[in-house]
C-alpha cells in the first residue's frame, strides 16, 4: 500500500460523493469505502502487516483520508435530508380542508313520473313498448280511422316533414305498430314523446310526453278498462282518489270516454286548482274501435279491446301541484332540484 494509492482512493471517493444523486447511492458510496470490506477498513486493517516505519506513514494517511471522507459523506447527507424535508414540505397535503362538494344527478320529474304510470301498468300484466317519433300519415291517422279530411285531423294537428313524413303529434301510432306485429292478446303501455304545433304557454307545449295504453283480447269490455283505470288513478294519486268516466269521442274508439280523478287539493269540494268543478280531467281512454282491429288484420268479430292515452306533464303537475309546464322544459336547477 502506498501513499499515491490512498491518495487516489481519496479523489475517486471526493468525487463520487460530490456528484451523487440521492440519499440511497451515497449509503452505498460509504459502504464501499468505510463498511466492514469497505477499501479504506480494509488498508487500516491490513496496517499491522506493513514494515514499521510504512506501517506510521500509511496508518496516518489512511485515518486522516477516513475522517476527511467521513465528514464529506454526513455534509452531503445532511443536504439530501434537507432537500427531503422541503420538497417534502412543498407537498404537504391539508387533509382538514373539507371536500369539493360533488354534484348529485337525479331524474327529470317528467321521467320520474313517466317511471311510475309504467310501473303500475306493468304491475296489471301490461308491458312496455317503443315507437318512432318519425311517423307516416297512415300511422298517426289512417290507420287510427282519422277520414281524410274530416275535421278531426285538426284535433291533433302535427309538424309536417314532407314525402308523407310527419312527427307523430300522439303515442297512439305505437297502437298499429304493436298490432301489426303481434296477434292477440295484446297488452302493452307506450311512452313517448310527442309534438304539436301549439303556443308555449302555462298548459301547452309544442313537444311534450305520453304515455298510450293498448288491451286486446277475446272478451275484453268496459268494465276491464273501467276497473284497470280507477286502479291506476288510485295507485298514482292515492287510495282516496274516485275516477269519473264521461262520454267523449276519439275516431280510434267506440265508444270513447274522458276520465277525470276527484281534486287532489280539495277533495272534491271545489277550489281553484279544479276551477270549483271538483274534478281535474288526466286521460282518454275507449273500447278500440272494430275499424282500427281490421285495419290491422284482427278479427274484430272476435276481438275487443280498450285503449287510453294521458299527457305525462299533466300527470306530473297534478301530482306535484305545478301550474305551468313550461317549468318542465325550463331546466332551472332550483326547480328540479326538488324532485
Ligand atoms: N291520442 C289521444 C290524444 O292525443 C289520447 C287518447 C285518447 C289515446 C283515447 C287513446 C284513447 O288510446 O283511447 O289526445
Amino acid at each position: 500500500m502506498t501513499r499515491e494509492e490512498i491518495t487516489k482512493i481519496r479523489q475517486d471517493a471526493e468525487l463520487l460523493i460530490t456528484s451523487a444523486k440521492s440519499l440511497p447511492e451515497l449509503e452505498q458510496i460509504r459502504i464501499k469505502l468505510l463498511g466492514r470490506k469497505g477499501e479504506l477498513t480494509l488498508i487500516l486493517r491490513g496496517l499491522s502487516s506493513l514494515p514499521i516505519d510504512a506501517r506510521k506513514e500509511i496508518g496516518f494517511l489512511a485515518n486522516q483520508t477516513k475522517e476527511q471522507l467521513s465528514v464529506l459523506l454526513e455534509s452531503r447527507k445532511v443536504e439530501f435530508e434537507k432537500e427531503l424535508e422541503t420538497a417534502a414540505a412543498e407537498e404537504r397535503i391539508d387533509v382538514t380542508l373539507p371536500g369539493r362538494q360533488l354534484w348529485k344527478g337525479t331524474k327529470h320529474p317528467i321521467t320520474q313520473t313517466m317511471n311510475e304510470i309504467l310501473e303500475i301498468f306493468m304491475g296489471m300484466g301490461f308491458q312496455e313498448e317503443l315507437g318512432p317519433e318519425i311517423e307516416t300519415e297512415w300511422y298517426n291517422y289512417d290507420a287510427l280511422n282519422f277520414p281524410p279530411d274530416h275535421p278531426a285531423r285538426d284535433m291533433i294537428a302535427c309538424f309536417q316533414l314532407g314525402n308523407g313524413y310527419l312527427l307523430r303529434s300522439h303515442t297512439s301510432p305505437v297502437q298499429i305498430r304493436v298490432m301489426e306485429k303481434k296477434k292477440p292478446p295484446v297488452r302493452i303501455v307506450a311512452p313517448g314523446r310527442c309534438f304539436r304545433p301549439d303556443a308555449f304557454d302555462a298548459s301547452h307545449s309544442p313537444v311534450f310526453y305520453q304515455v298510450e295504453g293498448l288491451y286486446v283480447d277475446e272478451g275484453v269490455s268496459m268494465a276491464d278498462l273501467k276497473g284497470t283505470l280507477e286502479v291506476f288513478c288510485k295507485e298514482m294519486f292515492g287510495e282516496k282518489t274516485k275516477a269519473r268516466f264521461s262520454p267523449s269521442y276519439f275516431p280510434f274508439t267506440e265508444p270513447s270516454a274522458e276520465v277525470a280523478i276527484s281534486c287532489v287539493v280539495c277533495g272534491g269540494s271545489g277550489c281553484k286548482t279544479c276551477k270549483s268543478s271538483g274534478w281535474l280531467e288526466i286521460l282518454g281512454s275507449g273500447m278500440v274501435n272494430p275499424k282500427v282491429l281490421e285495419n290491422v288484420g284482427y278479427d274484430s268479430v272476435k276481438y275487443t279491446g280498450f285503449a287510453f292515452g294521458m299527457g305525462i306533464e299533466r300527470v306530473a303537475m297534478i301530482k306535484y301541484g305545478i301550474d305551468d309546464i313550461r317549468l318542465f322544459y325550463d331546466n332551472d336547477l332550483r326547480f328540479l332540484e326538488q324532485f
